[in-house]
């Protein structure tokens, strides 16, 4: 049985004092509750020092946005994969549509990103997702595929192992319409199928794969327990404690 994550995303939102009030009205709610679900948030990169002075090993861990694809030097602005991990940043957003969008970050830069957590055994939340047109044209399947083909499967078993993929597809994400559970349920089969082929029924099975997309209180529950779900990754919604939380607890 795999186990459930759900993680928070606050993209550029809330400035320092509500970034703490948000974790801090969290953690009090969190603390009444035995969840199993593993819970992640992923802050701003100015708050994830205070993010990471919360997070206990049980209760959260802390992911970040994005991260550099280079090791260290030069590159002014950037935030690198080993700086991370000395602040104990566990996961990291990569791959993300907005990223892709808006910073052209494109499949060659996925996996150098992709490399760079795992070298600084960072998790990567590896995000794929078909736009409107492309669903549209009846081409989701060979979009995603192509995503997790160019930016995962380079990658050894060993590798691969570590990684947790999620599946959002683009015109979901902050419109208010999530996939149906019947989508969200036939893509996460689709994509552990590419999985099976690449590195085996065994590695394929353990694989976590995520649903992102307006996923909120109201519908998570209907989501999460479509077959191969294996928990979310909330945008809007992970800036309510409380909502955020009533997620959490339909991933169990
Ligand atoms: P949303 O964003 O939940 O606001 O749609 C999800 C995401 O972009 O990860």
């Amino acid at each position: 049985m795999r186990k459930k994550i759900v993680a928070g995303n606050w993209k550029m939102n809330l400035g320092f004092q509500e970034a703490e009030e948000l974790i801090e009205e969290f953690m009090t709610l969190l603390e009444k509750q035995e969840l199993k679900t593993e819970i992640i948030l992923c802050p701003p990169f100015p708050y994830l020092e205070m993010a990471s002075d919360y997070a206990q090993e049980e209760l959260f861990h802390i992911g970040a946005q994005n991260i550099s694809p280079f090791e260290a030097g030069a590159y002014t602005g950037e935030v690198s994969a080993s700086m991370l991990s000395s602040m104990d940043i566990t996961h990291c957003i990569i791959g993300h549509s907005e990223r892709r969008k808006y910073f052209n970050e494109d499949d060659k830069m996925l996996t150098l990103k992709v490399n760079q957590a795992l070298t600084h055994q960072i998790t990567p939340i590896f995000c794929v997702g078909e736009a409107l047109p492309e669903r549209e044209g009846g081409k989701h399947f060979e979009v995603v595929r192509r995503q997790v083909r160019h930016g995962l499967f380079h990658l050894d078993t060993n590798e691969f192992a570590k990684v947790v993929i999620a599946y959002e597809p683009v015109w979901a994400i902050g419109t208010g319409v999530t996939a149906s559970p019947a989508q969200a349920a036939e893509m996460h089969a689709y994509i552990r199928t590419l999985i099976t082929e690449r590195y085996g029924n065994e590695i394929a099975e353990a694989t976590l794969i995520l649903y992102g997309g307006s996923c909120n209180a109201k519908n998570a529950a209907e989501i999460f327990a479509q077959p191969g779900v294996d928990g979310g990754l909330i945008g809007g919604a992970s800036l309510i404690a409380e909502e955020f939380l009533s997620i959490c607890k339909q991933a169990q």
